[in-house]
């Protein structure tokens, strides 16, 4: 009885968070269509009262953006949505990548931070393991006021232990649970820096999902050491970063491109077009139902299209309109789902996928990359 009772509660939890992951798609897409409307006032105002109302219209947008998708990666995450990706890889780069993101912040409060070098490599997901120890820093870097924040990696036999200590504010012995919770702010931290509460949420989920362990040590007020263990992998040769990026020129201009934009929300269709006909772009529309072919008067330079389009995808759509227009037509996924199916059905159509909400500068680099060449004038 105990087992079906504990089963129904696994279910039921199961329920929310699939819930949760629904709704939370439903509220990205006018979210996303919020930021686009936004963007193009931002860009008409200029710096005027408006202008300004605008950017802080943006900001909030922003911040409801933050919140949403942490939610909703826990929720992912939980539901076991996530799939780790595991590759093996040299934890020097990725700590080095780290260090330079969060440099410019230690220096505006005056920390060091120092990423000691390590010739360590291990296999697990990159990217969820770069998000985790992200979150480490984070912290360290927000509830220290002096001193600094030192990220290094130790191997210990088969375990490589990767180190995030700091001479910060500390966590009583009696908070060190508590903490992982999610919207679970200490007093004190909250006294040192703003946050959500979620970040250490999502290393415990993390953590779980890799299947790696976590353990702090804390003094308070001297300071706070987490460490991430996880088996050590045999060093392989270097990979070469594959060179398949075209270079990026951020400044060229895409006036004059056709673009055709899908997708079943009327209002993200008018936000799109109001963003890219001020980039200069002629912009055609489609629903995503009814006659294809009847409405595409013209061979888009490239398709922008959602994925969940009512009956057909947005992956099939661009398929179709390869099939008439040339198999080498650049198109771009646009998508709020970032199940690991619909990457990999874009993958194989060579079709990159960008996710919702859409940030406009996300869209326009991606734009310079697979626009063809010879139809935008530079
Ligand atoms: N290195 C640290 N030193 C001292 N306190 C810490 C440290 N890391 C976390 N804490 C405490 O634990 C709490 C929870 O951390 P968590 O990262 O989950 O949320 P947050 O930093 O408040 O917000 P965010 O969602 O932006 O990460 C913090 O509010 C802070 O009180
Ligand atoms: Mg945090």
């Amino acid at each position: 009885e105990l087992a079906q009772a504990q089963m129904l509660a696994e279910e039921a939890n199961l329920g929310k968070t699939r819930f949760l992951a629904a709704a939370g798609h439903d509220i990205l897409q006018p979210l996303n269509a919020a930021r686009l409307y936004c963007s193009s006032l931002i860009e008409k105002a200029g710096k005027g009262r408006a202008g300004k109302a605008a950017i802080n219209i943006e900001s909030s947008l922003e911040s409801v953006e933050t919140i949403l998708g942490a939610v909703l990666d826990i929720s992912r995450l939980d539901a076991g949505a996530m799939k780790p990706d595991d590759t093996v890889f040299s934890l020097d780069e990725l700590l080095r990548q780290i260090g330079n993101d969060f440099q410019p912040l230690a220096a505006e409060r005056k920390l060091g931070l120092t990423i000691v070098p390590s010739s360590l490599s291990v296999m697990t997901d990159r990217n969820l393991l770069r998000r985790l120890i992200q979150n480490l820093v984070s912290n360290a870097v927000k509830y220290t006021r002096r001193g600094h924040v030192l990220v290094g990696v130790r191997r210990r036999g088969e375990l490589v232990e990767i180190q995030v200590i700091d001479t910060g504010i500390g966590i009583a012995g009696d908070k060190l649970n508590t903490v992982f919770r999610e919207f679970t702010r200490l007093d004190e931290g909250a006294r040192e820096a703003e946050g959500l509460g979620l970040g250490l949420s999502i290393v415990d989920r993390i953590a779980r999902v890799l299947r790696l362990e976590i353990r702090i040590f804390s003094s308070p007020g001297k300071g706070t050491r987490f460490s991430v263990i996880l088996p050590v992998a045999a060093a392989q040769e270097p990979r070469r970063e594959i060179a398949a990026k075209a270079p990026v020129r951020t400044a060229a201009s895409l006036a004059g491109l056709r673009v055709l934009c899908i997708d079943n929300d009327a209002r993200i269709l008018d936000g799109m077009r109001l963003l890219l006909e001020g980039w200069g772009c002629s912009v055609d529309t489609f629903s995503g139902s009814g006659d294809l072919e009847g409405s595409v008067m013209h061979r888009p330079d490239i398709v922008l299209a959602d994925y969940h389009l009512d009956g057909e995808t947005g992956l099939e759509m661009i398929a179709k309109l390869r099939a008439i227009h040339g198999p080498d037509m650049p198109a771009v996924l646009v998508t709020a789902d970032r199940s690991s199916e619909v990457r990999a059905t874009a993958a194989r159509l060579d079709v990159p996928v960008i996710n919702k909400p859409l940030k406009p500068a996300v869209l326009r680099s991606m734009m310079v990359r697979v626009r063809p060449l010879a139809s935008a004038a530079e």
